[in-house]
């Protein structure tokens, strides 16, 4: 089946959910839960028992969506839902997200699951503080960072607990779409590949282009989530923490919000894809419900609804799989984790003791 015709098929047909109760006593964080699939995977995790920590960037629009979720999960819900801020532009941010979800609950083993699900199109070149493109910062390196935070965190309480908890992402099929060449010329270049993507001049701003860095930003992801899974396994090779990345397919959200504000004509094409192509929040989200269920022997897969795990290496073997890619895996990974060392106190010696427990 086609990309297109299986989206098609995918608005129509909502994965299953698991049976009532299954989150009970549980807790599940979302980052980015304000909106969109965030917002209804949160409404999931609650309807199905779990206590549910959300982020906003904004706190009017977290209490929205706290609101909300209690509301859905209705009068017998025995969970809390609560709410902290989080930029994942900013490093401050995510650090001092950390500190205060430590003080919410300071036993780490308590933490079943994360999803990391904040996350942005740009249609417009911007340059985050740090001074990368905004989209590479967002949907790459601010949840790397975070991701890292996370994972130091719940490795500490592996041991305490029955079964390994889940970081799930939320990233995207799209970073299938990427022609990787011009990466590896920058790789022969011995240039950095992550300046050149956040360069104005290599900004493609045609027309008909409407979201230039984004596959390329959860490409980029999906290389780092590499290094995190690794990161997340024991010596010994058994994974402390279960890795896994997602796509939802196209889903209605207010995700392209940016590309409408381009021109009328973008503001009709946003509208219309999504008219015809994409599913509700409610069902896009359900396959955040499943991988968080997914068994350790799935650790550092990825999954969409439609794509066995073999067809999925086959479609991603030109930019994931073959020997290019895998070089250019490792180019990211360091670029990567060298901004985020320098740049954020203590990650340095977070990361050494990570790499000294891992495989
Ligand atoms: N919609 C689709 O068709 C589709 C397909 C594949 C993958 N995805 C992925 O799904 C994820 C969610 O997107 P969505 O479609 O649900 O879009 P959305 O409705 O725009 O929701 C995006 C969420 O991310 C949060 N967010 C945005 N910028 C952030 C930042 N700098 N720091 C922290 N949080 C931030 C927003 O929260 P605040 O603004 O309140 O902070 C919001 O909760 C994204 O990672 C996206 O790439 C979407």
């Amino acid at each position: 089946m086609n990309a297109m015709f299986q989206r098609l098929v995918g608005r129509f047909v909502p994965a299953s959910l698991p049976p009532s109760g299954t989150f009970d006593g549980q807790t599940v964080l979302i980052a980015g839960a304000s909106s969109g699939i965030g917002l209804a995977a949160a409404v999931h995790f609650a309807t199905l028992g779990a206590s549910v920590i959300i982020t906003s960037r904004v706190a009017s629009r977290g209490d929205a969506a706290k609101r909300h979720i209690e509301q859905a999960a209705g009068s017998s819900y025995k969970g809390q839902v609560t709410c902290l801020e989080l930029d994942l532009e900013s490093y401050a941010s995510c650090t001092s997200f950390m500190g205060k979800l430590k003080t919410l609950m300071p036993d780490p083993a308590k933490l079943d699951v994360a999803i990391l699900n904040g996350g942005m199109v740009n249609s417009h070149w911007e340059q985050s503080e740090a001074g990368w493109e905004r989209t590479i910062q967002i949907n790459t390196i601010g949840t790397t960072l975070l991701s890292l935070l996370l994972l130091a965190w719940m490795r500490e309480a592996a041991s305490l607990r029955k079964s390994p908890a889940h970081m799930v992402f939320v990233s995207s099929r799209d970073h299938l779409y990427n022609d990787i060449s011009p990466l590896c010329s920058c790789q022969e270049k011995k240039d950095h590949i992550l300046r050149q993507l956040s360069s104005k001049d290599n900004w493609d701003g045609a027309f008909f282009e409407t979201q230039p860095n984004y596959n390329v930003s959860k490409l980029l992801l999906m290389y780092t989530i590499e290094g995190i899974s690794d990161l997340a396994r024991a010596p010994d090779g058994e994974p402390l923490v279960i890795v896994n990345s997602v796509c939802p397919g196209m889903v209605k959200t207010d995700i392209g919000g940016r590309i409408a504000t381009r021109s009328m004509i973008h503001a009709i094409g946003v509208w219309l894809t999504l008219f015809v192509t994409a599913k509700t929040a409610d069902s896009g989200s359900r396959i955040c419900i499943q991988a968080a269920l997914k068994p350790k022997e799935t650790h550092g897969e990825f999954f969409n609804y439609w794509m066995t795990p073999e067809m999925y290496r086959s479609e991603a073997e030109p930019v994931i799989g073959c020997e290019k890619a895998r070089s250019l895996q490792k180019q990211v990974w360091q670029e990567v984790i060298d901004e985020l060392q320098t740049n954020v106190p203590g990650l340095q010696a977070t990361l050494e003791s990570m790499k000294q427990n891992s495989t």
